[in-house]
């Protein structure tokens, strides 16, 4: 295990679009499905090397509203993997001391891999050395709308008094009520996108954009994006003297 990097200013929260798994498949002539498995270790990995670099909260796009559009086939293979992943994982993240969290909508998922997501956040709920949060079924644009309905409906009822309202007031109807802002986004695979990851909790973000694919994403290039990170300079919009 590498030693403890103090020397870099930590992100507390650190959130990641995965992606690359399919283009490092196909670049070994193999199924996308085979980027995914192996992608799947890569998360095994980051989660545990975040502790080792002060980073608190580790958010992970594992699914997207938009991504029920691919072949059913890689659809039914990455739900089997998620089922696998909370299967084999479980007792391990336990150990390390792992709280998980999901978000998204979890309505449309299937109810056994729902029962088991269940089970993985009740079975982690009192660990504290890292918050791993997995988005699946995530959409910022979905999230939102599901949390204005919800407040919308606070508003009607009387409950939420519509004089309080300022920019903070959504925030208790977001997935992410229980978490901090991420301090830092990286995107593996050299896309330079958001994707509908985290639009309103990101607004005061750093963003890293890496061309290493997922599946070949581990603790080294963790450590040299967090270092990274630690070098600049974080204003939130003010003027620092
Ligand atoms: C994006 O790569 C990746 C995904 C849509 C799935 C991410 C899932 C995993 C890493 C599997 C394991 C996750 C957990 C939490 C157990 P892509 O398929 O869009 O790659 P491409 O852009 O090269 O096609």
């Amino acid at each position: 295990m590498a030693a403890k990097d103090s020397s870099a200013s930590p992100a507390a929260h650190v959130a990641i679009i995965m992606d690359g798994n399919g283009r490092w498949a196909k670049g070994r002539g193999k199924p996308r499905l085979h980027g995914h498995k192996i992608g799947a270790r890569r998360v095994r990995e980051v989660v545990e090397a975040c502790p080792d670099y002060g980073v608190r909260y580790l958010t992970l796009y594992a699914f997207s509203t938009e991504n029920w559009k691919r072949a059913p086939s890689e659809v039914a293979g990455l739900m089997a993997l998620f089922r696998q992943f909370i299967r084999s994982e479980t007792a391990e993240l336990v150990r390390q001391g792992v709280r998980v969290r999901f978000i998204g909508d979890r309505r449309p998922l299937n109810s056994k891999l729902r029962r088991m997501m269940g089970e993985l956040e009740q079975a982690t709920a009192r660990n504290e050395t890292l918050n791993l949060t997995v988005a699946l079924n995530y959409g910022a644009r979905d999230e939102l709308s599901r949390a204005a309905a919800r407040m919308a409906a606070d508003v009607a009822s009387g409950k939420l008094p519509e004089a309080n309202l300022d920019a903070d007031s959504l925030r208790p109807y977001l997935d992410t009520a229980d978490l901090p802002d991420p301090d830092l986004v990286i995107r593996t695979s050299g896309e330079t996108r958001i994707s509908n990851f985290l639009l309103w909790q990101s607004a005061y973000s750093e963003f890293e954009f890496t061309p290493v694919y997922w599946p070949d994403f581990g603790r080294n290039e963790l450590a040299r994006i967090l270092a990274n990170f630690g070098s600049r300079e974080r204003r939130f919009g003010a003027v620092l003297t």
